[in-house]
């Protein structure tokens, strides 16, 4: 299997290859988040160079993320707060002008029936590459904890401070990014806010909420609380901040730890010019 990269705008893509890769992997409430709604569209069309797909063959999608650039000036504490204040400084910021310092990896997604086999380690490669031909000496993800959902009664700093025999995170998509050597340096405990009405919200987790109160909710990785006077649900998600080594002048990060899942890693990768 040979594996290339290409903006995701390149040319017309099969609608049905799309669904198949995106169709599964994101809880319904993921698209909550108003402020997200608002920058999402200016984002995908100011940084359409960053919004990458990994073809197999020349031709399946196999995987897709993208990445927005914005002005950090390395102090964890300036950080933006999580994923959508991202959106929102990397906007806010290319309308004032301001040069970017930083690439920001938001997200990833793996084709469901190719997961567990490396490919996510190949699509945050692609996805930072792009720092190094730009000149952006940092790179930095609000990493959405995917086991998370498992323990959603569990502070983040606990959650995120859990790690394997051998060192490595717990969670799955921390430890791809710890794997190709980045490391926390915050947590984003208010990444994303996702609202909506009682029956909104009993919609989308095919549950009744009949009291006030915070629920365990399928695929949360924290409480949803309801406020039924107010007719409102509110579900804040929290994630982890992970930095990646300067980049390599030209592109391709070195990584720093390749454990024994980079043995089966034998993938050929090919980059548009
Ligand atoms: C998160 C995601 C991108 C990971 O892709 P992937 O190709 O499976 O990742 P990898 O093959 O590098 O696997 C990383 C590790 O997770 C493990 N893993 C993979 N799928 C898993 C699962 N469903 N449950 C638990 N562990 C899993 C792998 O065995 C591997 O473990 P290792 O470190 O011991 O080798 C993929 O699961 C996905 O697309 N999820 C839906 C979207 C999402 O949640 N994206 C992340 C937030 S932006």
């Amino acid at each position: 299997m040979s594996l290339t990269v290409e903006t995701m705008d390149a040319r017309e893509r099969s609608a049905q290859k799309l669904q198949q890769l995106f169709g599964d992997g994101w809880p319904a409430f993921i698209t909550a988040d108003v402020v997200a709604k608002r920058y999402l569209g200016p984002v995908r069309e100011l940084f359409a160079d960053l919004e990458l797909v990994l073809l197999e063959d020349g031709e399946t999608p196999v995987a897709a993320g993208w990445a927005v650039p914005l002005r950090w000036n390395g102090d964890p504490a300036q950080l933006p707060g999580g994923y959508t204040d991202s959106l929102v400084r990397a906007v806010e910021g290319h309308d004032a002008g301001e040069p970017p310092d930083t690439l920001v990896v938001m997200a990833g997604q793996v084709h469901p029936e190719r997961r567990g086999r490396g490919l996510a380690g190949e699509l945050l490669t692609a996805l930072r590459d792009p720092a190094a031909r730009r000149g952006l000496p940092r790179v930095i993800a609000p990493v959405r904890p995917t086991l998370k959902s498992r323990y959603p009664l569990t502070p983040i700093e606990r959650f995120a401070s859990w790690t394997r025999a051998d060192g490595l995170p717990l969670d799955p998509w921390l430890r791809t990014h710890a794997r190709l050597g980045a490391r926390m340096v915050a947590l984003a405990p208010a990444s994303q806010t996702m609202t909506g009405t009682v029956a909104q919200w009993e919609e989308w987790t095919g549950m009744r909420f009949p009291d006030d109160g915070a629920y365990v909710i399928p695929d949360g990785l924290s409480t949803l609380h309801i406020d039924h006077t107010a007719d409102s649900g509110t579900y804040v998600e929290p994630n982890v901040w992970m930095q990646h080594r300067e980049p390599a002048p030209g592109g391709r990060a070195q990584s720093s730890h390749v454990g024994p899942a980079g043995a089966r890693r034998a993938l050929k990768m090919g980059l548009p010019a």
